[in-house]
């Protein structure tokens, strides 16, 4: 239970949902986490699979509004200062949008991009510097399936995590010789507060569309980051970790 000893990571959204689970099991393989949010986790709640890897004392907390400029530098200066460095980077921050083309707003179109895509490349900015200072360092951007294959509708989300994808494979061969690693995950279908609050019509469908023919948990994304997050994966930078039960494999 120490893939990540000695490590120091930040996880943004990481109050609830997915992010949730990436930093209490973080927490869990020895690393020191901070989650950052414009939430604050629920101490103790229930998640996934069952109880949280690790009590809610176990990962610090920080405010940070991934859209902020200024307070990426705030939580990455408080994590250097605190802790002495910084490791790890999984930006998991994001929000649904539903609409398609005809039906997009601009001020929605701006929102999403500026929380999934805007707040990808602004955390990734503000660690890097940090990342150098250490020697090295894995960045662990979420995308989705959506980021690879298209549904109708939701046509900001759909552009966001391609474009976290594309930034992902931008900032691997930019940094690689320093290093410094960028990969992304490709999440299907997951129980957390996001699909909770989208039509059970919505849910069923995409449901039906994956060939394991279930959702899954945010503890079966948090594994995959632990991955990508240690130093097992040491030779894998720009590529994309699918955990979708087979939903882009039709
Ligand atoms: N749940 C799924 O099925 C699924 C599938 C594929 C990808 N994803 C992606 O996984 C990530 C996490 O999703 P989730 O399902 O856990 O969602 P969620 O809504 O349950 O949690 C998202 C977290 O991000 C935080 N957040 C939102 N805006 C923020 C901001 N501006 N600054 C800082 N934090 C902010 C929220 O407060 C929340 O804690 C997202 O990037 C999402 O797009 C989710």
């Amino acid at each position: 239970m120490s893939r990540l000893a000695g490590k120091v990571a930040l996880v943004s959204g990481g109050a609830r949902g997915i992010g949730r689970g990436i930093a209490d099991l973080f927490a869990a393989q020895g690393a020191t986490v901070v989650a950052a949010d414009v939430i604050r986790p629920e101490p103790g709640s229930a998640d996934g699979r069952g109880e949280h890897a690790q009590d809610a004392g176990a990962v610090a907390f920080e405010w940070l509004d991934v859209t902020d400029e200024d307070a990426w530098d705030r939580v990455v200066g408080v994590v250097e200062d605190r802790y002495g460095g910084i490791d790890i980077l999984v930006n998991n921050a994001g929000v649904g949008s539903y609409e398609a083309v005809h039906e997009l707003h601009a001020a929605e179109w701006d929102r999403v991009l500026g929380v999934n895509q805007t707040g990808v490349f602004l955390g990734m900015r503000a660690v890097i510097p940090a990342m150098r200072r250490r020697g090295g360092g894995s960045l662990v951007n979420i995308s989705s399936i959506y980021g690879a294959a298209a549904v109708p509708g939701s046509l900001a989300y759909q552009a966001t995590k391609g474009a976290v994808r594309s930034m992902t494979r931008n900032a691997a061969i930019t940094y690689a010789a320093e290093s410094i690693r960028a990969n992304a995950v490709l999440p299907g279908w997951i129980r957390t507060p996001m699909t909770a609050s989208q039509t059970a019509e919505f849910n069923d469908a995409v449901i039906a569309s994956t060939p394991m023919g279930r959702g899954a948990e945010p503890l079966d994304i948090a594994y995959g980051c632990v991955y990508l997050a240690s130093d097992e994966s040491a030779y894998v930078t720009g590529t994309d970790l699918v955990i979708d039960g087979g939903f882009l494999a039709r």
